[in-house]
């Protein structure tokens, strides 16, 4: 396995050069767009990495995932009332479907949809952001996580669209807390700074029937794992999840600050960074190791 990644890597690196990073925040445009890292857990608790793995990065929206299990945890399927679940063909951050759809997102993965996630998390915990970052951190057995304030600072200072979003679904009944609470709580999950090798370990619970292996705790129901994966596999690269499916074929979610995690049901987890995004939002280096990886598990069936 770690020649596979070693070899994915140097593969992958050709890629580095292609694509620009997110610049809508300035923080995120400060990275460097060389780096690249790949971390593969398996379900046997082995972490195999290269590159840039250990390198902490802005989780952006793969903080989507957390913020989904842990809204699927305290609300199960009322949440479903607030939020649709189907692929919404738009940018992450598009407000005219939401308009047309009378306030009600398509998704939990898309800004606004997440942004409902977020508010059911604001009525049940007094500080749902200190709460996930707890979570990050028994789930990845690395207590040193952070959430970034200079990201956080960042993302508030130019929240106007995501802000219009939450305005309008305000305006829609579909928000019960304060805009501002909501929106601050969401860009400081957005903001959680994690590894590859964290969030491979993190989410491999999602490999693993709801096992967290680092706290040897039941985190979610089967079901609930398969149906979270679900949504990775139909709404986890936004408009480009379709071109994700076909090349991929593996439930995955990616952020703006360039990470990608992705899920071997019964097997293992995969994340893979690099800073440098297509037109979509989703890293051109990780989209191309992830792919290399699919390859490899084609041609290794029996492997971990
Ligand atoms: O709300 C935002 O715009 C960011 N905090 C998250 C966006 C994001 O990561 C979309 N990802 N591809």
């Amino acid at each position: 396995m770690q020649s596979w990644v070693d070899s994915i890597h140097a593969r992958a690196r050709t890629r580095l050069g292609s694509g620009r990073v997110a610049s809508y925040i300035p923080a995120l445009a400060q990275q460097d767009p060389e780096r690249l890292g790949i971390a593969v857990y398996t379900n046997a608790g082995e972490l195999y990495s290269a590159g840039d793995a250990g390198v902490p990065f802005s989780i952006q929206s793969i903080a989507k995932v957390l913020l989904l299990t842990l809204a699927l945890r305290t609300h199960g399927e009322a949440l479903w009332q607030r939020v649709g679940l189907n692929p919404s063909g738009m940018p992450f951050n598009s407000l005219a479907q939401l308009e047309a759809e009378r306030g009600k997102p398509r998704n939990p993965f898309i800004n606004a949809g997440a942004i409902v996630v977020t508010d059911r998390l604001v009525g049940s915990f007094a500080t749902p952001d200190k709460h996930l970052q707890d979570v990050a951190r028994r789930l990845s057995g690395n207590v040193s996580i952070l959430i970034d304030a200079e990201v956080l600072a960042s993302e508030w200072q130019h929240r106007s669209r995501n802000a219009a979003a939450a305005y309008l679904m305000k305006a829609f009944g579909n928000l019960d807390n304060e805009v501002d609470e909501v929106l601050r709580t969401y860009f400081s999950c957005c903001a959680l700074s994690m590894s590859c090798s964290d969030l491979s370990v993190a989410l491999n619970f999602l490999a693993a029937d709801g096992h967290a292996r680092a706290t040897g705790e039941r985190f979610v129901s089967p079901g609930m794992t398969r149906r979270i994966n679900s949504i990775m596999s139909t709404c986890g690269l936004y408009d480009a999840a379709g071109d994700f499916a076909y090349r991929v074929g593996l439930p995955a979610k990616s952020g703006v600050g360039g990470g990608i995690v992705a899920v071997v049901p019964g097997r293992m987890t995969v994340c893979a960074w690099s800073p440098a995004l297509d037109e979509s939002g989703n890293s051109v280096a990780a989209q191309y190791a992830l792919e290399l990886f699919a390859e490899e598990l084609d041609a290794h069936p029996q492997e971990a």
